[in-house]
C-alpha cells in the first residue's frame, strides 16, 4: 500500500467506518450496482443512501456513473486508499450476520433481474431476428464484425449469449468449431433450429450463464458478446469471464450501444444499461488483462429513437502459445 498519505488513510477510515457505508463498500465490492439495487438490499431509504453514496464519491473510494436517469457506483480503481479498504473488505466473516444477509439480497436481487430479463427473451424469441435489427442495419453491423475480424481464422469461437445463433452462423466459415451459450431455452431453440444445417454442424449451443460459464478457461481463439452487455446486471464480470475463455493473444468482439437515454428500452425491452461509454468500455478491458486495438462506431438512423451501435475489438496481452509446429512454420 505504498503512498498513502495520513490524510488520505484518515479519509478512507472516516468513509467506511460506518454501519451502512461499509455494507454499501462491500456490495459494490462484488461489482456496480444502482441506487435502486441498494436500496433493495439494505433496506433503507433512497435519500439515506444517496447521501451515504455522496460521501462515499466525494472520500474516492466509490465511482459515480451516471447513465440516462439512473446512476451506478462502484468501487474506485485499486491504488490508494482502496486497496486499503479492499484488504478491509476481505476481512469481512462471509459468516457475519449482517454481510450473509445482504449477500442473500444481492443474489436475489441478481436473480430478479436475469429473471426479467429471461422472461422477456422467452416472449421475444421467435421475433428477435427482426427486433435485433431496429437500430443499425444488421448487414452493416455485420460488415464491421468481419472487417475488425480480417481475414483471421480460428480453430474455436465462442459466441457468449448467442440468442438465434446468427453470429455463429455469421462466422462458421472461419471456425473449426464454434460454441453459443444462453440462459435462455427459448432462445436456444430457434439457435438449434438454424444451426440445423449441414453448413453449420460444427456449431453447437448449450446453455450456460455468462457470468460462470461451463467451459475450460484458454479454449477460445475468438470470444464475441454481441448485443448482450446492455442486459446485464454485471457487464464488467461478463468481460472477465469472455477473458478466461480466451487463450493467449486471443480475440474479444464486444458489439453495443454507444451511451444514450432511451429510458423506455429499460421497461420495455428488459435494457438494464443505456450504452457503453469508450472510455469506460477500455477500463473494463484493459483491467482483465485484453488490450482494446480498434473499435468502429456506427451510426443509427437518425430518427429520434435511433442508436448508435459500436464494435470493440480487444486482444489477450498474453503472448500467444508457440507450438512446435508455428516454430517450425517461423523457421521455414
Ligand atoms: C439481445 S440478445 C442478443 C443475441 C445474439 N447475441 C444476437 O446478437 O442476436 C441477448 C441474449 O443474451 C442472453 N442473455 C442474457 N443474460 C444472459 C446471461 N446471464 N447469460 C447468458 N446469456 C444471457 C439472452 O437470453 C439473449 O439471448
Amino acid at each position: 500500500m505504498a503512498g498513502v498519505s495520513s490524510d488520505q488513510l484518515l479519509a478512507a477510515l472516516r468513509a467506511s467506518g460506518e454501519p451502512t457505508r461499509l455494507r454499501i463498500l462491500a456490495l459494490l465490492a462484488e461489482g456496480e450496482r444502482s441506487v435502486k439495487d441498494l436500496t433493495d438490499i439494505l433496506g433503507q431509504s433512497q435519500p439515506r443512501i444517496s447521501r451515504h453514496l455522496k460521501l462515499l464519491v466525494d472520500s474516492g473510494l466509490v465511482k459515480r456513473h451516471p447513465e440516462g436517469a439512473w446512476a451506478f457506483f462502484r468501487l474506485a480503481e485499486d491504488g490508494g486508499s482502496v486497496a486499503f479498504v479492499r484488504q478491509l473488505l476481505a476481512a469481512l466473516s462471509p459468516e457475519d450476520a449482517l454481510v450473509a444477509r445482504d449477500r442473500e439480497r444481492l443474489d436475489a436481487v441478481r436473480q430478479g433481474h436475469s429473471e426479467a430479463a429471461q422472461a422477456y427473451f422467452a416472449r421475444h424469441a421467435g421475433v428477435w431476428d427482426q427486433i435485433r435489427s431496429l437500430h443499425v442495419d444488421e448487414n452493416e453491423v455485420e460488415a464491421a464484425i468481419l472487417d475488425l475480424l480480417g481475414d483471421e481464422r480460428y480453430d474455436t469461437v465462442v459466441d457468449l449469449g448467442t440468442g438465434t445463433g446468427r453470429m455463429l452462423q455469421l462466422l462458421a466459415d472461419r471456425a473449426e468449431r464454434g460454441i453459443g451459450l444462453d440462459v435462455s431455452h427459448d432462445m436456444l431453440s430457434f439457435a438449434r433450429s438454424r444451426l440445423d444445417d449441414g453448413r453449420l454442424r460444427h456449431c453447437q449451443v448449450r446453455q450456460g450463464d455468462i457470468y460462470a460459464t461451463p467451459l475450460d478457461s484458454d479454449v477460445a481463439d475468438l470470444v464475441i458478446v454481441h448485443q448482450v452487455l446492455h442486459f446485464l446486471d454485471d457487464p464488467e464480470r461478463a468481460i472477465a469471464e469472455a477473458r478466461r475463455l480466451l487463450k493467449p493473444a486471443g480475440r474479444l468482439l464486444v458489439v453495443d450501444f454507444a451511451p444514450h437515454d432511451l429510458e423506455f428500452l429499460r421497461d420495455q425491452h428488459a435494457h438494464r444499461r443505456l450504452g457503453f461509454d469508450h472510455d469506460h468500455m477500455s477500463a473494463w478491458l484493459t483491467g482483465v488483462g485484453l488490450e482494446p486495438d480498434r473499435h468502429i462506431e456506427l451510426a443509427g438512423t437518425g430518427d429520434r429513437n435511433s442508436l448508435t451501435v459500436v464494435a470493440w475489438s480487444a486482444r489477450d496481452t498474453r503472448s500467444a502459445v508457440r507450438t512446435p509446429d508455428r516454430l517450425s512454420e517461423e523457421a521455414a
